[in-house]
Order: structure tokens, then sequence, then C-alpha cells
């Protein structure tokens, strides 16, 4: 049994454990994926600085998002098709953040429903939605998340189109999948993966199937955004949005400073500086890299968040440094929970909190809410 003690371990146990079609759909980019790795590519340019001889007793990661306390400021991302890298994917990683006190962020393309994750998800329960053509749709959907007790609408504007991800296409990627032989043959693999499958009704996207009309089998997220996805979806519709929900609303999906801009003018409470995981347009900059020039230009005006390369505790505290007040783990959580479940997510959660508490005591601080860009070294890290 290995011996899990950073990310990259349990990305190893999950491309073991997950059916190769859903692994893809986790670790892909959009076309040649040079924003996906630029994601992670970049974090690893900043470098910080050490202090030494400063009291390292007393260390707490606590912090707030959207003025809703966190044991760390990391909330988890909202991810397509969760429930198909575990059984049950949601309501475990739902679970194991309720422990750990951060938010978790369901999905719009859930497998479980917003009502079933309600259940066990704990104060900090997000709901992340897509505007899509059928408006009346939309409406019961924040009618929905508001009745289950979601404290946070994350409203994504960066998806009204889909990226190419060719590796879904080559799979075939369905959910669940469908019975070819290529997939058979994988499934045959992947016995635990089949046995948690097969002691759960939850095997489609829970929050659409049996609630839109003439939706009974709605097997793939590309079938469904080119059809559904609202391709007109502007600033009016923002509004339209924020009127309906009437609580704290995070605009995701922000990579430019005149649309940080216009975010503020929106009202919202936040917005995350985001490139969809380099999934949506391949070529565009590190969300590290984006980051400083939109809190800059607006970080006085509304909470700036982060996602996108986050593998580790340093690489949160770099983003933290860089003026996020909080950043979202997609990934991480997913490896965590193809590897092992609800104790893979928590297992993650811990990885990476132990490794911001340990390197922002390095850099001189016991505090996370004292951390600011003093502890990166001058001329490695973007402005
Ligand atoms: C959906 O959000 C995706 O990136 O696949």
């Amino acid at each position: 049994m290995t011996v899990i003690t950073h990310i990259a371990d349990l990305q190893a146990l999950a491309k073991k454990r997950v059916p190769k079609m859903f692994y893809d759909y986790a670790d892909s980019g959009s076309w040649t994926e040079s924003t996906y790795r630029a994601n992670e590519d970049d974090f690893q340019k900043i470098k910080l600085r050490q202090r030494v001889a400063v009291n390292m007793e007393g260390r707490n990661t606590s912090s707030t998002m959207i003025g809703q306390t966190v044991a760390m400021p990391v909330a988890i991302a909202p991810t397509g098709m969760t429930g198909m890298q575990h059984a049950d994917g949601e309501i475990l990683a739902a679970r194991a953040a309720k422990k750990f006190g951060i938010p978790f962020t369901l999905s719009t393309m859930s497998i479980c429903s917003i009502e079933e994750v309600a259940k066990h998800a704990g104060a900090g329960f997000w709901f992340q939605l897509y505007v899509m053509r059928d408006r009346e749709f939309v409406a019961r959907l924040i009618e929905r998340a508001k009745v289950a007790g979601c404290t946070a609408l994350v409203l994504t504007l960066d998806l009204q189109i889909l990226g190419q991800r060719h590796k879904d296409i080559k799979n075939g990627l369905s959910a669940p999948p469908k019975p070819t032989i290529a997939n058979l043959i994988n499934l045959m693999t992947k016995p635990g993966w089949c046995m948690g499958m097969l002691g759960t009704p939850r095997r489609q996207f829970g929050n659409i199937v049996g609630h839109v009309k003439g939706v009974e089998d709605m097997s793939s997220l590309g079938e469904w955004t080119s059809g559904q996805f609202d391709p007109t979806l502007s600033w009016a519709d923002v509004e339209w949005v924020k009127k309906l929900w009437d609580g704290k609303l995070i605009l995701k999906g922000i990579q430019d400073v005149e649309d940080a801009r216009l975010a503020v003018q929106s009202g919202a409470d936040a917005l995350i500086v985001s490139n969809h995981g380099g999934r949506q347009l391949d070529g565009a900059e590190s969300s590290i890299n984006a980051l400083p020039a939109i809190v800059q230009a607006v970080g006085k005006d509304i909470e700036v968040h982060m996602d996108g390369g986050i593998r580790s505790g340093q690489d949160v505290l770099k983003a933290r440094a860089l003026g996020a007040q909080g950043v979202y783990i997609g990934r991480a959580m997913l490896y965590g929970l193809g590897a092992m479940g609800e104790e893979g997510v928590s297992k993650a959660l811990q990885i990476i909190h132990k490794e911001l508490e340990l390197s922002m005591a390095f850099c001189g601080h016991t505090q996370i809410n004292t951390v600011d860009r003093n502890i990166l070294l001058p001329g490695t890290f973007p402005s």
C-alpha cells in the first residue's frame, strides 16, 4: 500500500481506480492543453522568501471567504460529473468539506442532486449555476438552491460554449458509460468503482434528468451544452440571476481586467479569476498570472478569489500573497475522491492544509491573515 504524502500520490491512485473516461475527463485541458499546464507551471516559477528565527508557535490558517468563516482559505470547486469519479462523489466530498470546515461548491452538472447533497453538506454549501436557454429551468434551479440552504451562488460566465477536450471525444464520455467493448474491458479492471456504482441509484445528471421537460436520458455534457447552454449569456442575465437569487453572489471565470470592472458594476460579492482549469480557451493566461492585475484594478471594490493549478498548500500561500482572499481546488479534490472516496478528499484537504501551515511559518507568518506579497521573492512573481 502506497503511503500517501502529497496530491500526486492521490492522483496516481485515482488513475488506477477510476475508469479511463472519467479520469481523463478530470485530467485534461482543451486543445493543446497549454493553459492547463501553465496553471500549474506558473506557480512553480514564483519563489518564496524563507525567514528564520521567528516564533512559529500558534499557527492559524483560518480566514473568511465572502464573510463566511473557513478553516483555511480554500473551497471545493464545482466540478462536473464528480459522482462518476466515485459513487455518490458529491455527497462524499461535501461531507469531507464539512468535517474540515471549508465550503463545498456543487456543480449544476453534478450526479447527486442539490437536494441529496444538502442532507450532508455543512454551513458552507454553495451552488454553481450555468445559465441555460430554458430560463424557467434556471429560475427553478435557483429556487432549489435556496430551499436546499445554499449560502452562495457561483455563477459561471465562461462556459456558454464548450472548449474541445480531445480525450472526451475519443473516449466517448458519457454518464453512465455506454456498454461498448472498450468500456467493458476497462471497467473489468476497476472492480471497486463498479461495486460502488452498482450500490447507488445516482448515475445520471441529478439536477437535470427528470427536472427538464423531455430530458429523461441525458448522458453527455457535450450533448447538453450544445443544446441547452445559452450562448447569448450577457451581463443583463447576471443582473437577472442576482435579483432572483438575492443572496451572496460569486462570478466565476474572470480573466480580464475589463471584465473584472464589469463584475464590480454588477454588484456581485466576489469574482473568481479562472480559466476553467485550462478547459475552455487554450492559450489563455494562467490564473495565477492573471490574478495580480485584477486584484490591483478591483481588489478594493470586490473580493477576489482564484482557481486553476492549485496542487499544494504552497500554491494556496502564493495565491493568497498575490491578493486572492480564497482559492478553489477541483482536481486535487477529484484525485482524492477517485483514490479513496471521502477519506481521500479528507486526505487531500489535510495534505494541503499542512503544507500551507508549515510553509506560511517558514515565510515568517503564523497567521494566514497577515500574509502579503512580501513573502515572495522580487522578480519571481507576476504583477
Ligand atoms: C464543465 O464544467 C467542464 O469543464 O467539463
